[in-house]
C-alpha cells in the first residue's frame, strides 16, 4: 500500500490508488497467509493506504489499527470502513509501546529513509514474542522505470538529483541485518521477481504519476507530460507485454521476532 511518503507535503492522492492501483493490495493477501492472523490478536496495519487490508484482518477476527502518514489516505479509509480505527502516524515514530501481538505492512517501508529508526519503533510497538510481517519494494525494484525516468530528465537537459529518489530498496542480507541489529530473530526472508501488470493503456504513465511524482518535482506540468510520454516509448518493447504494461517489481518480503 505504500503510503508513507517523506515529503511534508501529502501526496497522495486515494481516488487514483483506489481506481487504478487496486492490485497493491490484492498482492497483499499473500502477506495476509504469511501473517496467519488469529481470532483476537491485536494487530497494527503500518501504512495502510486505503485500509483495504486492515479491513481484510479485521474480518479474519484480529483486533486490527491502521496507520499511515499520509491524511489523506486515512480519510479515504476512515470514510470506506468507519468501524475500523485508523490514525496518521510515522513509521520511525509509532505512538505505541508493547502493544501489539503483530505488526504487518505491505508495500509501505519503501518510502521510509531511515529503515533502522523503523525498525527500532516497530520492535517498541510489539509485544514480547509479537512478530512483524511485512513486504516491500527490494533492491533493484522498478530498476528500468526508474532509470528510464531518470535518462530521459538528464537527456532533457532538466537535471535529476540523487536526492529526488524517494526509495529505499534494501537487499534481504542489509535488511535482515538491521532486523538483528534492533533485536528481531529473522525467521524468514524472501527476495524474488513479482512482475505486476498495470492496468490499461495509460498504466504507466499513472504509475508514474501515483509512485513516481518525486521524479518530476521542480518541473512543469508540461515538461513532466513529456518526459513520461518518452519514457512510454522507449519502454515499450521491454514493459508492455501482450496489450498490457508490466512494471518490473521486485520485493522482499520478512518475518521477525521480537526477543
Ligand atoms: C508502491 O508503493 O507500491 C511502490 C512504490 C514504488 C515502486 C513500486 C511500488
Amino acid at each position: 500500500m505504500g503510503n508513507m511518503q517523506q515529503q511534508t507535503t501529502d501526496q497522495w492522492n486515494a481516488n487514483l490508488y483506489d481506481i487504478k492501483h487496486s492490485f497493491v493490495s490484492s498482492y497483499g493477501n499473500f502477506l495476509i497467509d504469511l501473517l496467519a492472523p488469529k481470532s483476537g490478536e491485536k494487530i497494527l496495519d503500518l501504512g495502510c493506504g486505503t485500509g483495504d487490508l486492515t479491513k481484510k484482518l479485521n474480518e479474519l477476527g484480529a483486533e486490527v489499527i491502521g496507520v499511515d502518514k499520509s491524511t489523506n489516505m486515512v480519510s479515504a479509509a476512515m470514510k470506506k470502513y468507519p468501524e475500523i480505527p485508523f490514525r496518521v502516524a510515522d513509521a520511525t515514530d509509532l505512538p505505541f509501546k508493547d502493544e501489539f501481538d503483530a505488526v504487518f505492512s505491505n508495500a509501505t517501508l519503501h518510502w521510509v529513509q531511515e529503515p533502522k529508526k523503523a525498525l527500532e519503533s516497530i520492535y517498541a510497538s510489539l509485544r514480547e514474542k509479537g512478530r512483524f510481517v511485512a513486504e516491500f519494494g527490494g533492491k533493484g525494484n522498478v530498476q528500468t522505470i526508474a532509470q528510464e525516468m531518470i535518462d530521459q530528465l538528464q537527456h532533457a537537459g532538466l537535471g535529476y538529483e540523487k536526492e529526488k529518489n524517494p526509495w529505499y530498496y534494501p537487499s534481504i542480507a542489509e535488511y535482515s541485518t538491521l532486523m538483528e541489529e534492533v533485536g528481531f530473530r529473522v525467521t524468514f526472508a524472501q527476495h524474488i521477481d513479482r512482475p505486476t501488470p498495470l492496468e490499461g493503456e495509460d498504466g504507466l504513465r499513472n504509475w508514474m504519476d501515483m509512485f513516481g511524482n518525486a521524479f518530476f518535482q521542480g518541473i512543469t506540468e508540461e515538461q513532466k507530460k513529456f518526459i513520461q510520454a518518452r519514457v512510454e516509448e522507449n519502454l515499450r518493447s521491454k514493459l508492455y507485454q501482450d496489450g498490457k504494461w508490466v512494471a518490473d517489481y521486485i520485493r522482499i518480503r520478512v518475518i521477525g521476532v521480537k526477543e
